[in-house]
């Protein structure tokens, strides 16, 4: 278990709104922050973050809680590893050590480790033809620190790993070496390129040849489970931190093309290191509510690969932009040739992706040939019929009857109206459970005792109990806070109401009451409503007793009890 005192002051110091922007990305709006909620399938930003309360709320899958809740939900994993996160981030030293993580922790280690040697072979003498190669490339000692790109030399890294008292299984599962006859390291003379995961720890390596260029280019980590490739976009680490600025990310496909990009200052780009998109690429560029623009390389793979990825970034409400490049083949070998002003100048233009979409249509066809045309017609409607966009439509329609004289009516037919398409499945909000106006009223006495400590003592003096299991556990945790504290905050409170009360219930009340303008006047009130209704419970099971009892003296006893009750009661 971590100390109470420790979870405490973690969760004082640590600000949930600079916690939850190093996951998504937050934008001020009134009071609070917003981004795109990251426990469902969100379109528009529906994660407020109240950095005065220090929670945060969805409004549409109604998701809530404190810093920790965050990240034990974001992260999937334990409390006490949510703890533990939260207090790595803002640099608090917590001697807890998890056992949940052990696997994972020795893993990334081992990687780290791997990195540091790498990089140390690198300014060694051993490493002066790949110091020569990147030279070559262009790479500076500033950028070649900042990237910790290092050498893998001979088969060394192994022994030192087994010196260190790691297991081969160990050093197996990292991905860094493969076992033969004997164990032995996976990258040899290979220049490495640390891959680091969203968080900037080092998960793997792409390693490229620097003397011999007949083998693969590049080979990576195997995967492991710490890394697995479709999970990761090199650079993304960085990148996230630089959107808030730019309001646009990057995507280009090698790493060599985003290190080059971030040394002349464009740091909102990643790399998908050659793979095609997948659904957590998606995810991770969702996260961060800002446009796309595809930049992939200028050949074959590349033109497939900006129009299927493109597909997958439109389907899930994506805005996406497409930059060409003309003549060289990727955004590297363009900056080397043409200089950083002139790619600067060609970034600041993307197209839209339906553009760049219609641009592709046209390009194996030969609009002079009916057939060719109506072929292109019928695919640029297509098109249109994926979009919502009502005034695109209209421009397009004009532009294809202009250009190649079809009758704009015609055109017009084809467009599949907005009523036909299949809305997507809408979230529905957690259901409010129906409620009566006890309930009501309790609600509202424990809204106001985490609203003001001088309700739970007014509570404490006057009530004390409230006759529902779910509220009268929520007032006993309310006030034990107290009694412990000697204050009260909502943040630090869900971390308590987590392990006793319904922790649920305590953050819808505390979100749908903050919206009414509650009558705080009205609390003495509420507390005799409650009394009474206490009493009518007491009341109704006396006569429920009366009823039951066959002994006519004890029956008359109760009676009399009854007679009492219902005069305090009036
Ligand atoms: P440089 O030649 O160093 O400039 O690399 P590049 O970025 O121009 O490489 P390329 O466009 O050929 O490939 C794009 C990305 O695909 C690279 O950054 C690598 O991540 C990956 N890649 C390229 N070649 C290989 C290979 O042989 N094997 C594997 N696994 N990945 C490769
Ligand atoms: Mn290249």
């Amino acid at each position: 278990m971590i100390p109470n005192e420790d979870i405490n002051k973690i969760r004082i110091n640590a600000n949930i709104v600079d916690i939850i922007s190093s996951y998504i990305n937050l934008e001020p709006k009134g009071k609070n922050f917003f981004g795109i909620c990251p426990f469902h399938d969100d379109h528009n930003p529906s994660m407020s973050v109240s950095s005065e309360k220090q929670i945060y709320t969805c409004f549409v899958c109604g998701a809530s809680g404190n810093v920790f809740t965050f990240v034990q939900s974001y992260e999937n994993t334990t409390f006490p590893d949510a703890v533990n996160i939260v207090a790595k981030k803002i640099g608090y030293n917590l001697n807890y050590k998890t056992s949940f993580n052990k696997p994972n922790k020795d893993l990334l280690a081992i990687v780290d480790l791997a990195n540091k040697y790498y990089v140390n072979n690198l300014n060694s003498e051993l490493g002066k033809s790949a110091r020569k190669y990147l030279s070559k490339r262009q790479l500076s000692d500033a950028i070649i620190k900042e990237f910790n790109i290092g050498v893998a030399l001979n088969n060394n890294l192994s022994k030192v790993l087994l010196e260190k008292e790691y297991s081969e299984k160990q050093i197996i599962n990292a991905g860094i070496a493969n076992k033969g006859k004997n164990l032995y390291d996976i990258f040899q003379n290979r220049i490495t390129f640390p891959i680091n995961n969203e968080h900037g720890d080092v998960i793997a390596f792409s390693a490229r040849v620097y003397s011999d260029e007949t083998t693969n280019k590049y080979i990576n980590s195997k995967e492991n489970l710490i890394f697995k490739k479709g999970n990761i976009l090199f650079n993304y680490d960085k990148a996230k931190n630089e959107v808030n600025k730019t309001k646009s990310i990057i995507v280009v496909e090698g790493q060599f093309d985003a290190i080059r990009m971030y040394s002349i200052g464009i740091k909102n780009v990643v790399a998908t290191m050659g793979t095609a998109f997948t659904k957590e690429h998606i995810k991770l560029l969702k996260k961060l509510n800002v446009k796309v623009v595809l930049l992939m390389d200028n050949d074959e793979a590349g033109i497939k690969s900006a129009i299927s990825s493109g597909e997958e970034l439109i389907k899930n409400n994506i805005t996406t932009e497409v930059i060409k490049l003309s003549k060289e083949k990727d955004p590297d070998d363009y900056i080397i040739k043409n200089g950083a002003d002139k790619f600067i100048e060609i970034i600041k233009k993307p197209i839209s992706f339906f553009e760049y979409k219609l641009q592709y249509l046209k390009s194996d066809k030969d609009l002079n040939k009916s057939k060719d045309l109506a072929n292109y017609i019928n695919n640029v409607i297509a098109e249109l019929n994926k979009s919502d966009d009502d005034i695109l439509k209209e421009i397009t329609i004009n532009k294809l009857s202009e250009e190649y004289g079809v009758d704009k009516e015609v055109l017009t037919k084809q467009l599949i109206p907005k009523e036909k398409k299949i809305e997507p499945k809408k979230i529905v909000k957690k259901n409010t459970p129906r409620l009566n106006k006890y309930d009501k009223v309790s609600e509202t006495v424990l809204f106001m005792m985490m609203k003001d400590v001088k309700y739970i003592k007014n509570y404490d003096r006057n009530l004390g109990y409230i006759p529902n299991k779910e509220y009268g556990q929520i007032a006993n945790d309310i006030l034990a806070f107290y009694k412990i504290n000697g204050d009260f905050n909502i943040a630090d409170f869900i971390t308590y109401a987590t392990k006793n009360s319904s922790y649920e219930t305590v953050l819808r009340i505390i979100n749908h009451y903050d919206e009414k303008n509650l009558d705080y006047e009205e609390f003495d009130y509420y507390i005799d409503l409650i009394k009474k209704w206490i009493k009518e419970q007491q009341i109704n099971k006396l006569k429920n007793e009366i009823d039951n009892e066959p002994d006519i003296n004890k029956q008359q006893e109760l009676n009399d009890l009854l007679i009492k009750l219902k005069k305090e009661s009036e």
